[in-house]
């Protein structure tokens, strides 16, 4: 079955733990990034421990191999079970991700391709398919590809094989959680979630409509 995963971009404590309350009957992970965590500190991984879900750190690591594995020690020292890293940085600087991550028996995961309008300036030209092979290569536990463009999802699946793709880009940047679904390990939903009257409600939809 399709995974559903929460994106937790909100800036307020207190909003994130009740958000991921609300969500967790209905979720598989949670996924956290910057505007979390500048907010709030890393204490936040320890707030929402409780829930017992798979926290992911999608800090999009992207910087030569040595620095990579300080903020790779760093993210599963303070809690975190996967992060998200770039894949354009070359294969030694992702490998080192997955090398730390695999050590504290955790995941990695590389971006192959961007959700967002603009990533198209320069993710084009056969360079996701390149990531994706590097992701491969590496052996990352799988990629994040983008939502809002299934076409390419299919494309790049071709090249993972069965490793797992987690697709951001549902919902509020326009993509439709039916049809990429069918194509993905899991959807990543943010603002259509928390920014939901009821977040809980909008995440038990979400959950009943993956496959
Ligand atoms: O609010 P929304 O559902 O658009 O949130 C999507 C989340 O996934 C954000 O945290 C965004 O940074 C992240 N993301 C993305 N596209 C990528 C990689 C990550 O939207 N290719």
């Amino acid at each position: 079955m399709t995974e559903l995963i929460l994106s937790l971009d909100v800036l307020d404590r207190k909003q994130a733990v009740s958000v991921a309350e609300s969500c967790a009957p209905f979720i598989d992970a949670i996924k956290i990034g910057y505007p979390l965590v500048l907010s709030t500190g890393l204490s936040i991984v320890s707030d929402l421990a409780d829930l017992a879900l798979p926290l992911i750190a999608d800090f999009k690591v992207a910087d030569i191999p040595n620095t990579n594995r300080l903020i790779c020690e760093a993210v599963f020292s303070a809690g975190f079970d996967a992060v998200i890293a770039h894949g354009f940085v070359g294969a030694d600087a992702a490998r080192t991700c997955v090398e730390v991550a695999h050590r504290h028996s955790g995941a990695a995961y590389i971006v192959a391709e961007m959700s967002h309008p603009g990533a198209t300036e320069f993710f084009h030209g056969g360079v996701a398919e390149r990531i994706a092979e590097l992701a491969v290569t590496c052996r990352a536990d799988g990629i994040i590809a983008p939502a809002t463009r299934p076409e390419r999802i299919a494309r790049l699946r071709e090249i993972v094989g069965s490793k797992a793709i987690y697709s951001p880009g549902v919902g509020a940047q326009g993509g439709d959680p039916d049809e990429v679904a069918r194509l993905v390990d899991g959807i990543i939903v943010g603002r259509s979630i928390y920014e939901a009257e009821n977040p809980g409600a909008e995440a038990e939809r979400l959950s009943r409509i993956r496959r």
